[in-house]
């Protein structure tokens, strides 16, 4: 069974209030997604590979290491997902970003793909599925789905808020796959939002209200 990584470092907690607060508004609110998406770049990229180099110091030659280059591709959901990708950005920058367009349809609460564009080598790529928000499960495991179709193995996804409804359903379906949240809240309401949630968060980050 895949892990599931709960980002609790006091800064994510801290900044996840504000997050959820109604009264933030659209600027602020898109500036701390930011943020947190550059606090869990930190943790997501833990176990990243790293190789060996030598560099001068002032002094004497030192063995050292580096990320190995070229081995990262972001994938937000749009359009939610795309609230996260500068943040992590910020930390992966030679990271290449794919997009898939997944939309719930209000009623049924499934996703409909309208888009999908992918980096040539995505294949060789750790894919970082990216969106704020995981709650029935179903834009995330098609998200996955679409990717493990087109060939990528390597896929990890990282969402800000879930419901256990959402983990469940992707760890049913996609046993393979580790999944890093900011918070794991309680449940979900019957239109399908995460309770207590942030709300709708593409709304929010784009002042669609
Ligand atoms: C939201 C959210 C996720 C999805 C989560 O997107 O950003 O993609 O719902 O719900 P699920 O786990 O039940 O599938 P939405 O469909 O509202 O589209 P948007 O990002 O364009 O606002
Ligand atoms: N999508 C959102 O944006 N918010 C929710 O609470 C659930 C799905």
């Amino acid at each position: 069974m895949g892990r599931l990584i709960v980002c609790d470092h006091p800064l994510i907690q801290h900044k996840m209030t504000f997050i959820r607060d109604k009264n933030t508004n659209t600027k602020d609110f898109r500036e701390l997604v930011d943020e947190v998406a550059t606090l869990m770049a930190y943790e997501i990229t833990r176990d990243v590979p790293l190789v060996s180099v030598n560099v001068e110091t002032p002094v004497a030659v030192a063995e050292c290491k580096v990320v190995s280059g070229r081995m990262v591709g972001l994938i937000p959901i749009l359009r939610a997902g795309l609230g996260m990708v500068e943040g992590m950005l910020k930390l992966i920058p030679s990271a290449k970003v794919g997009h898939i367009g997944l939309a719930r349809n209000p009623e049924t609460l499934r996703p409909v793909e309208y888009y999908i564009n992918l980096p040539t080598d995505a294949t060789e790529r750790l894919l970082i599925v990216i969106d704020p928000m995981l709650a029935t499960g179903g834009s995330a495991n098609a998200a996955i789905e679409s990717l493990k179709n087109r060939g990528c193995k390597q896929i990890k996804l990282m969402c800000l808020i879930a419901a256990p409804e959402g983990v469940e359903a992707v760890q049913k379906a996609h046993p393979d796959i580790d999944i890093y949240l900011a918070a794991l809240d309680s449940r979900l309401d019957e239109h399908g939002y995460i309770i207590p949630g942030l709300g709708d968060a593409g709304d929010r980050l784009f002042g669609t209200m």
